[in-house]
């Protein structure tokens, strides 16, 4: 079900939390009782990588690729199991699921970080940040992205990478050009404040749920649309319940890789050291696949014939990026001046 905005950060996810809660304290009961008998000599650290996309996705093939090299390169020591699109938890169950250590990794977007950094991570989803993927990889392999990282480790959480997926595209029933036309809809963001006050900046009303919950959503009218980037939307299929796509990339969707930080820092330091390499290895890969893996889902869901895709005119863009220029002072308000000083060094004034 989806919530509606006033309640976003709490409400749309206690049920679930409640229930991961016994789940884990079942989980915990378990492997206690486990710890108990001899271990064998062989038995391999296992590290269970939860995700919320599909495999088909560019974070979903990286995740594969990280399992391939870290299980070669530790000679079996290792053994990662990946839980793709929501199998075991949705997207704040997994964090709590990794704070409790009842998986090992995961890799969730930079909006969802947002509570371990006291909003630091929000200033990701500032519309029309970056111009362009070299912008967004200066600012995440710089001095931002390091100091951002550290702010979870008070959490028992430890950043590994960030990951690419690309920028976002409005989806909705019907045709977004101007700003008037986004009046009203009910539109599915990510848990993230920014961007709960991009939607209300443009008059729509904003819709705070899991991933997984939106294909239903769209469907049933319970929403009228949502952003996402075109992987995202092709692979949840969410192209087959809306009848417009505008190309507004008005927004960036990535990740970072992180682990449970006392599982982390107790693994032998030859581990270690080949699990950071595999993640080195397999990071360059994703960052390298994403942005083709959008441009290619992109013309499939043109091609599809289930909607219509209209890209943004500069005339168009020009008018939302006025309007949402508020979203910047608004932001004050929650992210740091540190971050966004730091950001605006390396990126330039806001747009
Ligand atoms: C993801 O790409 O991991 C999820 C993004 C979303 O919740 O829309």
């Amino acid at each position: 079900m989806m919530t509606k905005t006033k309640h976003h950060h709490t409400e749309q996810y206690g049920a679930e939390r409640r229930t991961l809660t016994r789940w884990i304290a079942g989980t915990f009961a378990m492997a206690a009782l486990a710890a108990v008998k001899p271990a064998s000599a062989q038995a391999p650290i296992v590290i269970q990588f939860s995700h919320v996309v599909t495999a088909g996705t560019a974070k979903g093939k990286a995740a594969l690729r990280f399992k391939e090299l870290a299980e070669s390169r530790t000679g079996g020591k290792v053994r990662v199991e990946i839980y793709p699109n929501s199998q075991l938890y949705k997207d704040r169950e997994e964090l709590d699921a990794l704070r409790l250590g009842a998986v090992q990794m995961i890799a969730p977007s930079l909006s969802k970080l947002a509570s371990l950094s006291g909003g630091d991570f929000e200033v990701f989803d500032l519309p029309f940040l970056f111009k362009d993927r070299v912008a967004f990889r200066a600012v995440v392999d710089g001095p931002v992205g390091t100091s951002l990282l550290k702010k979870l480790e008070p959490h028992g959480v430890k950043g590994l990478a960030f990951w690419d997926n690309g920028f976002k595209v409005f989806s909705a029933n019907r045709p977004l050009q101007w700003i008037d036309d986004f009046k009203a809809l009910k539109v599915r963001v990510q848990a993230s404040k920014v961007l709960v006050t991009q939607m209300t900046t443009l008059g729509a009303q904003a819709s705070v749920g899991p991933l997984t919950s939106v294909y239903e959503a769209l469907r049933s009218g319970q929403l009228d649309g949502q952003e996402n980037t075109p992987i995202n939307i092709e692979t949840q299929r969410l192209h087959e319940v809306q009848r417009h796509l505008t190309v507004s990339n008005h927004g960036y969707l990535a990740y970072a890789v992180i682990v449970n930080k006392p599982f982390w820092d107790k693994l032998p330091s030859d581990i270690r050291t080949a699990l950071e390499g595999a993640m080195r290895d397999a990071s360059t890969y994703e960052n390298s696949i994403a942005g083709a893996e959008n441009t290619k889902a992109l013309e499939r869901i043109k091609t599809s014939g289930k909607l219509t895709v209209h890209t943004a005119t500069p005339q168009e863009l020009e008018q939302w990026r006025t309007a949402l220029r508020s979203v910047y002072k608004d932001a004050q308000g929650w992210i740091s001046t540190e971050t966004l000083t730091a950001l605006n060094a390396l990126n330039g004034p806001p747009p």
